[in-house]
């Protein structure tokens, strides 16, 4: 296991760490997004939408649950802000997309810690210092 932090003290400063994690990227992986409400969570997977050459904007999927974008690599990015329970995880057939070789980001992933396979990868964002900084946590299995 690896566990790497970065500290930022800026939106934009986030999303540049993002897209270059984004380029460590080779398809496959799950990658968990967790942190309060307004934390940056979306801010990371604006970052990693750009990183892997997503033209579209990144927004923020609660309503749907899951929204598809086409980059280098497919980008999968879930909110399960609004999940109510494990089945309805389950329902949303994550493994698929997991399988098709894209990269599947959850936001609010510590809902379904418990569900997630051993291989994900968990980044938190917390607060810093300041209402600009942020300290980032990247926590790798290997
Ligand atoms: N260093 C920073 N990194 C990321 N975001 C920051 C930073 N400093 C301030 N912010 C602000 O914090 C907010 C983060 O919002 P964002 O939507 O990414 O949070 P979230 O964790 O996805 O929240 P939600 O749980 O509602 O989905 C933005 O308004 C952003 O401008
Ligand atoms: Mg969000």
């Amino acid at each position: 296991m690896s566990i790497e932090s970065i500290l930022t003290s800026s939106p934009s400063a986030t999303e540049s760490w993002a897209r270059e994690f984004a380029a460590t990227l080779v398809g496959g992986e799950l990658i968990a997004l967790t942190g309060e409400l307004g934390a940056g969570k979306t801010v990371i997977a604006k970052g990693i939408g750009k990183g892997l050459g997503v033209r579209e904007d990144v927004i923020s999927p609660s309503f749907n649950y899951l929204l598809e974008y086409r980059g280098r690599l497919q980008l999968f990015h879930a909110d399960l802000y609004r999940i109510e329970s494990a089945d309805t995880f389950r329902a949303l057939g994550l493994d698929e997309y997991l399988d098709r070789g894209g990269v599947l980001l959850i936001e609010w992933a510590e809902r379904v810690r418990a569900m997630l396979p051993p291989e994900t990868i968990w980044i938190e964002i917390t607060p810093g210092n300041d209402p600009q900084s942020r300290k980032i946590s990247v926590r790798r299995p290997s």
